[in-house]
């Protein structure tokens, strides 16, 4: 989309301006309570945009209300230990999170005031244009627009967008100047925060609630009822792929892997390798389960192989290994789905 959509209410600026009225005013009455709203600070929007970046709100919730009990401020999250800190996170997914926040905070802990500009939070560990326009805007009033997944599906529909976008991120680039043409000067963050409610809570990506929507007089797409056809975004061809996973347990603990240079540093999982053991045949492993999961764009087919006798398993561990004692485990930080398949493999009989 390289200008503004032609023929329509925008470049009116009294229309725009009775737009961002109706949205504003069906904002104010139908915010959700949440916590980062009650008492705003500059920390509590910083850590609840980086939690909700790639993850809904009904998830992010009680992650967000233990870690601003945990660490309150930017001072207690800059002098926290990493293991705290990615254990907080543990189960949120995208770690790197987790780790550019306690980045931000070791920088954000000196200041006697946050930066001012956009351009200089994009410098800054971990955040992006959203992240950003969300921090700005919210917390500073400064008039930069978000256009997150939820902004894109109001605004193409607003506007019967047919643009072709090959995938979402594109599609934020490209809106990105149109919600920056329509966002409000004096109540930017309430603006943003507006259309991102409306796209969670009203303008659902199957069916909207069209007639309870505050700003349907302004939808080219609700009035001609054709939502559906907004935005178009290319599907992407799904990719898979298998991994083969241990489990190699004695009688009171289970070896766990923690790569310690990927997005997973920290973050411990079923080994993907049995090193240093040539030796072990197919014979000796027994595949105990199979499971699945999505990352990004790829669906994972997870195989896990039960080591039959751990004696095979030679001493010592190399780098990154780890006996746990299932004692011990819930004092560290597992992937979510990893601390799922354990906790349900953990008890059933030897494969047959
Ligand atoms: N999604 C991400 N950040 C949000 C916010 N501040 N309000 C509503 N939805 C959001």
């Amino acid at each position: 989309m390289e200008n503004l959509p032609k023929s329509s209410w925008i470049k009116s600026d009294h229309k725009r301006s009775a737009y961002q009225i109706a949205l504003l005013a069906w904002y104010d009455q139908n915010m959700r309570e949440l916590p980062w709203r009650e008492n705003p600070s500059l920390y509590k929007t910083v850590i609840s945009e980086f939690m909700l970046q790639q993850t809904r709100v009904a998830t992010v919730l009680p992650y967000f209300q233990k870690w601003i009990t945990q660490f309150p401020d930017f001072v207690s999250l800059s002098q926290a230990s990493e293991e705290k800190v990615m254990k907080a996170w543990e189960g949120l997914g995208y770690y790197s999170r987790a780790r550019n926040l306690q980045r931000l905070a070791k920088i954000a802990a000196a200041w006697k005031e946050p930066p001012p500009t956009l351009e200089e939070w994009q410098k800054l560990p971990g955040i992006g244009p959203y992240i950003a326009a969300a921090v700005t805007s919210i917390s500073l009033n400064k008039p930069e627009a978000v256009c997150d997944g939820n902004v894109v599906r109001v605004l193409s529909r607003v506007f019967a967008i047919e643009d072709r976008f090959k995938d979402g991120a594109t599609a934020q680039k490209k809106i990105r100047p149109l919600a920056q043409f329509l966002i409000h000067q004096d109540r930017p963050g309430d603006y943003n925060q507006a259309v991102m409610e409306l796209g969670a809570t009203v303008c659902h990506r199957s069916s909207p609630l069209c007639s309870t929507c505050p700003i349907l007089s302004y939808c080219k797409s609700g009035k001609h009822k054709d939502w559906n056809k907004y935005p178009v975004i290319l599907p992407k061809p799904k990719k898979t792929a298998t991994i083969r996973r241990y489990w190699v347990e004695n009688a009171d603990q289970i070896i766990l892997y923690n790569s310690q240079k990927n997005r997973l540093q920290g973050v411990l999982e079923l080994p993907e390798d049995l090193p240093n053991n040539p030796g072990i045949s197919e014979q000796e492993t027994k595949l105990l389960a199979t499971r699945k999961r999505t990352i990004g764009q790829v669906e994972y087919t997870e195989e896990i192989y039960k080591l039959l006798n751990h004696r095979l398993f030679q001493k010592p561990l190399p780098k990154g290994y780890q006996w746990i004692k299932w004692s011990e485990i819930n004092r560290f930080t597992l992937s979510g789905p990893h601390r799922k398949w354990i906790s349900e493999l953990r008890y059933i009989k030897d494969p047959p």
